[in-house]
């Protein structure tokens, strides 16, 4: 085996490796790069953010030809758009292919002679994590990894235990700064538009605190169902599938402190230092919803208890959060496709100028996936009227030069240049392990709900009056 590199100094202004020259792409011929992989690559070279060669490996017996079909029916389906011939053929240049088996030495010695005098490949593994440690493990001994980047795709474990063990595994073979976690939420546009937002102005960050925040909110409301999915859906449900990671990202988002330094290393301890200050979840705080119909779905048992829809509440115990409730809340066959963060600020005393009214509280929205945009909401005079009326101050971004890069471009650029501030680090995915596993441990009964609505009606109970769901805020 080979020696473990040392670790790559992630404390380094803005952490940019040395940029990649060569790809090598494991389990190429599978369903996430068809839906997401080619195309992302196909974007990427076409922007000219492209300039390595690009190896793919999997088990079966492929020509390049058959590589190079596969890319173009997918970017043809995934993308909905016609291919334009040279950037398809620039990229389709850059391709290999090598079929083998991952516990078989000879794969990995193939690969080292493919990549022959490369400084610096980045490796992505789009692969069952249950073979990460084999591939990685392969690729060790036969010496390619000693300044690699290793790109991993979740679930990075099952519980907190399981995470655990996943890691210490990997640790064997390389460094954690040489681990590249991919959760897709922090290539969103959201994500960083939040950090933007709270970080780019003096005007908020004074008001987004426990003085003046009563509740925080994050939705992220699926219109669409399991689908295919069944049989990945049905032993994960919706806490595992996106609450303990994406989620739990957008929790980091609206609750970090500013990073305090220009390196990938400082925004992933502003991330952890929240999930750090976060107690266990309380299972008396969780509702879990099942949609109707689902467990007709293939691949789901006829009794199942798996939830497609989840409510919780979590503390932040801070001296910036503490007493705020922060509560999540997703679901599949909900009426909207939108993911949301919304401050619910305190209710104002009342002003008996004011009539009876007690103003709302006002409320500040960031609008994250799929249409983004800020909205405050606000009371305000109309006209002569005695009685402050909502009002609203939107902005939204859409007219502003398309939708941008998807979140699989901005990542798997983000591993080729080397910026590890996109992906999530071990103790970061522990603490959110830890903050869920009392939910794991001591699941409620799932509820079931009807498809097209908001989930079991008691997710009410986890607030009390006058705070409430609200409905996201969608384009007009
Ligand atoms: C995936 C989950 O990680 O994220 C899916 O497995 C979920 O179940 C998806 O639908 C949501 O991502 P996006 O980008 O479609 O909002």
């Amino acid at each position: 085996m080979t020696a473990v590199s040392p670790d790559r100094d992630e404390t380094a202004p803005l952490a940019e490796g040395p940029p990649a020259d060569v790809l090598v792409i494991f389990g190429i011929t599978g369903n996430l790069a068809k839906v997401m992989t080619f195309l992302s690559l196909y974007r990427l070279e076409r922007n000219g953010l492209l300039d390595c060669p690009i190896l793919g490996v999997a088990a079966e017996d492929w020509t390049v030809e058959q590589l190079r079909n596969r890319a173009r029916e997918s970017i043809e389906t995934a993308g909905g758009e016609p291919v334009d011939e040279d950037v398809f053929n620039r990229l389709a240049s850059r391709f290999s292919y090598i079929g083998g088996d991952f516990s078989s030495a000879d794969t990995f010695s193939a690969v080292g002679k493919a990549i022959d005098g490369k400084q610096q490949p980045v490796f992505y593994l789009e692969i069952p994590p249950g073979l990460f440690a084999m591939v990685i493990k392969g690729l060790s001994e036969a010496g390619l990894t000693t300044t690699a980047r290793l790109v991993v795709e979740k679930p990075f474990g099952h519980d907190l235990e399981s995470a655990k063990a996943l890691a210490a595994d990997l640790h064997k073979y390389v460094n954690e700064s040489q681990l590249y976690r991919i959760d897709h939420f922090l290539g969103k546009k959201g994500f960083s538009e939040t950090l933007y937002l709270r970080f780019a102005n003096a005007i908020f960050e004074p008001i987004w605190n426990r003085q003046y925040v009563s509740s925080v909110q994050i939705t992220m409301a699926e219109q669409f169902d399991v689908a295919d999915r069944g049989r990945f859906y049905e032993p994960v449900g919706a806490l595992r599938d996106v609450v303990v990671n994406h989620m739990m990202q957008l929790v980091a988002a609206a609750a970090m402190e500013a990073p305090s330094a220009p390196s990938a290393a400082a925004l992933k301890d502003a991330m952890v230092n929240v999930y750090r200050a976060m107690p266990p979840a309380d299972p008396a705080n969780y509702v879990r919803g099942q949609y109707e119909g689902y467990r007709d779905v293939d691949g789901v048992a006829p009794d199942s208890n798996t939830e497609t829809f989840v409510a919780l509440r979590l503390e932040v115990d801070n001296w910036r959060w503490s007493g705020v409730p922060f509560y999540l809340r997703t679901g599949k066959c909900l009426p909207e496709r939108q993911t949301e963060l919304r401050l619910v600020f305190r209710q104002p005393p009342r002003v008996w100028i004011f009539d009876e009214h007690r103003p709302e509280p006002a409320q500040l929205i960031i609008r994250l996936d799929p249409h983004t945009g800020i909205r405050i909401l606000a009371e305000a005079q109309r006209g002569d009227s005695r009685q402050p009326e909502p009002i609203t101050m939107d902005m939204q971004f859409k007219d502003e030069g398309g939708e941008g890069p998807t979140p699989y471009e901005v990542l798997l650029h983000a591993a080729m240049v080397g910026d590890s501030g996109r992906f999530t680090r071990q103790d970061s995915v522990e603490e959110c392990w830890r903050v869920m596993q009392p939910l794991l441990d001591a699941p409620p009964p799932v509820q079931p709900y009807k498809q097209g609505t908001w989930g079991p009606a008691s997710s009410n109970d986890l607030m009390t009056d006058p705070i409430h769901w609200h409905e996201p805020w969608l384009p007009s």
